[in-house]
């Protein structure tokens, strides 16, 4: 793991974007895993100016989501992919064939999560990954538990996470209580992985996948055993470590 600290978010985002932008120019195609929530916000901001000024061009670019809330539509604006356009897709090049993320309202979840892993087995495998991290240590909607799933898969979100998760909904009850989720196995098969942080609330996280020991109820700490890994952390998100 190479573990960057940088001074805040602002700094923390420029990173990601200037190393997600290098993985673009070398491989123009690349096949890149994006991630939702907070975290990511800037560093879209910072990719769609970096494509603005023709630094990078994502019109061979194919995208995997990590994960989408079950149930609901595309249209809401809660949805992952809503985010996904307001925040990134609507902004750039990008081929509207070469974007993939969960289908949350599928009527056969099983087929929904087998095509997934299918598609991005088919595509060659993920060659840059970004993950936020959860407040309990997960990565994708991979919660903590007795065991690490490997695929794609429905999961039951956990208490912790749904309440993290409200301050975007009207109300709590309004938080969907399931997702469909790369699994560990997914995550852990991209060839690189691009993990960041910021704030206070995720220094403990942070601590967790860095120093403890691999564990599925820390599902982070499984990336200690990847072989590419950059942990881009802001001072608040590396101040345990
Ligand atoms: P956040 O979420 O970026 O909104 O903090 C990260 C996560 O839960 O994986």
């Amino acid at each position: 793991m190479r573990i960057m600290i940088v001074n805040d978010y602002e700094e923390m985002s420029k990173k990601a974007a200037h190393i997600i932008a290098s993985q673009i120019v070398l491989k123009p195609n690349s096949i890149l895993g994006f991630a939702t929530g907070s975290t990511p916000i800037n560093t879209y901001k910072e990719l769609i100016n970096l494509y603005k000024n023709g630094v990078i061009d994502f019109s061979e670019v194919t995208s995997f989501n990590l994960d989408e809330y079950f149930e609901l539509s595309k249209d809401n604006p809660q949805s992952y992919d809503y985010f996904m356009k307001a925040n990134l897709f609507n902004h750039i090049n990008i081929d509207d064939d070469r974007i993939n993320i969960p289908n949350g309202m599928t009527d056969n979840i099983e087929r929904e999560c087998a095509e997934y892993e299918k598609k991005m087995k088919e595509a060659g495998g993920i060659d840059l990954q970004l993950l936020g991290i959860g407040r309990n240590g997960h990565i994708g909607f991979n919660e903590p538990a007795d065991h690490f799933q490997s695929d794609t898969h429905l999961v039951q979100l956990d208490d912790d996470t749904i309440e993290a998760n409200s301050r975007f909904f009207d109300s709590v009850d309004e938080v969907p209580t399931k997702a469909i989720s790369m699994g560990i196995g997914s995550i852990m098969r991209a060839k690189k992985i691009l993990l960041f942080a910021s704030g206070t609330g995720k220094a403990e996280a942070i601590y967790d996948t860095v120093k403890g020991p691999i564990t599925p109820r820390v599902p982070a700490s499984i990336l200690q055993l990847h072989p590419d890994v950059v942990i881009i952390a802001d001072k608040e998100a590396a101040s345990r470590l």
